[in-house]
């Protein structure tokens, strides 16, 4: 147990920066853990040091992603600069809800400062940051408004998995009790799609440029949801206290990232995409509709956790620990994320996630 005694030095330090208000706290923060942990020499444990540098990397990859469709769909300023937006796509994407662009502008600018404070955190710890850059190969987006840069992940291929739409809707089932869920659509996971405009070709006819930005609506709540889970999946087996606030404290704004994206997704144009059959269908209406699939039911039902013998409770669904990051790497690359990245890229990645899934088995049990 690594809590810290009450008299330690750094929690003095920390109470009074405390006292000096949140703001003096905010900009002190990474100073502050640098030099305390200098002077205390509080290295991480191997295994903390393994979590955070598996969330590193994932929130690189998620950074990536949400540029790209920043670049495309969102505002472009000096919070996140690059590309110049896409006036087609964007408009598709207002279809969703009128504020998308500042959305996506928004979720892109937590992800750059959630990797780049795990990167300074852990290099304040002794520990090492994690760079993916040597993996920037695969093309992106030609069309009107992207960078002419490589990049980390691919949204022009995707195999988006709804099913956290029904998942977070059922009063009854749960994902770490074994329980599957149908997908809010269905077309999604048999096939590979677009999310971004690939060249201007995509900007046309409307029908397809609008299920291209049906599938960005979906997709960012398939990727929040990820985040969302893997938070609290993963704080179970820190062992450093400060390591846990860190987690516990990134982790809910992924979950408010996904209750957004979850209500802008059932706004989404039911249609057919003419260049590809691919369906958008009304999700009020038969053989969908009701609670699994009620457009304005977007907080979470509560339902069985940890044992059926307990009271329904409204939850974050999965929350199960063991195998948790070798999960989350699956499921990115199941998305089709990663299409066209280098086994180089799936070696290094994998090494990361079985090393924080080999962290502290036991958890935090006292
Ligand atoms: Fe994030
Ligand atoms: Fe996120």
């Amino acid at each position: 147990m690594s809590y810290r005694a009450p008299s330690s030095p750094l929690t003095s330090r920390r109470s009074f920066l405390a006292g000096a208000g949140v703001g003096a706290l905010g900009v002190g923060l990474i100073g502050d853990v640098s030099l305390a942990s200098a002077r205390e020499g509080r290295r991480l444990t191997e295994g903390d040091e393994a979590i955070l540098r598996f969330l590193a990397a994932a929130e690189i990859l998620e950074t990536d992603l949400w540029q790209q469709y920043n670049e495309l769909g969102g505002i472009q300023d000096r919070e996140v600069p690059g590309g110049t937006g896409n006036s087609a796509y964007t408009a598709a994407l207002a279809m969703l809800d009128a504020d998308m662009a500042q959305y996506i502008h928004d979720n892109t600018d937590d992800e750059f400062t959630h990797f780049t404070f795990l990167n300074a955190y852990l290099e304040a710890r002794g520990g090492r940051p994690v760079s993916l850059e040597r993996f920037r190969t695969l093309p992106g987006s030609t069309a009107t408004g992207a960078q002419e840069i490589k990049r980390l992940t691919n949204l022009m291929a995707l195999t988006v998995d709804t099913t956290w739409w029904t998942r977070y809707r059922s009063s009854s089932m749960n994902p770490d009790f074994g329980d599957s869920f149908p997908p809010a659509v269905p077309g999604l996971l048999t096939g590979q799609f677009p999310a971004i405009p690939r060249s201007d070709a995509d900007l046309t006819p409307a029908t397809h440029l609008q299920a291209i930005a049906n599938t960005a609506g979906f997709h960012f709540g398939t990727i929040e949801q990820g985040g969302t889970s893997l938070y609290p999946q993963l704080a179970q087996r820190v062992l450093d206290q400060e390591v846990l606030r860190v987690l516990l404290s990134i982790g809910p704004t992924e979950a408010l990232h996904l209750q957004t994206w979850h209500d802008k997704a059932g706004n989404a144009p039911p249609l057919t995409d003419p260049t590809n059959g691919l369906v958008f269908p009304d999700l009020n209406s038969s053989p969908f509709g009701g609670e699994d699939f009620q457009t304005n039911l977007i907080m979470p039902e509560p339902t069985v956790f940890l044992s059926r013998k307990f009271p329904a409770c409204s939850i974050i669904r999965p929350t199960e620990s063991a195998g948790a990051a070798m999960g989350a790497l699956k499921f990115l690359t199941d998305d089709g994320l990663f299409r066209g990245q280098l086994p180089a890229f799936f070696a290094f990645m994998t090494r990361l996630a079985r090393q924080a899934d080999a962290a502290h088995p036991a958890g935090r049990h006292v």
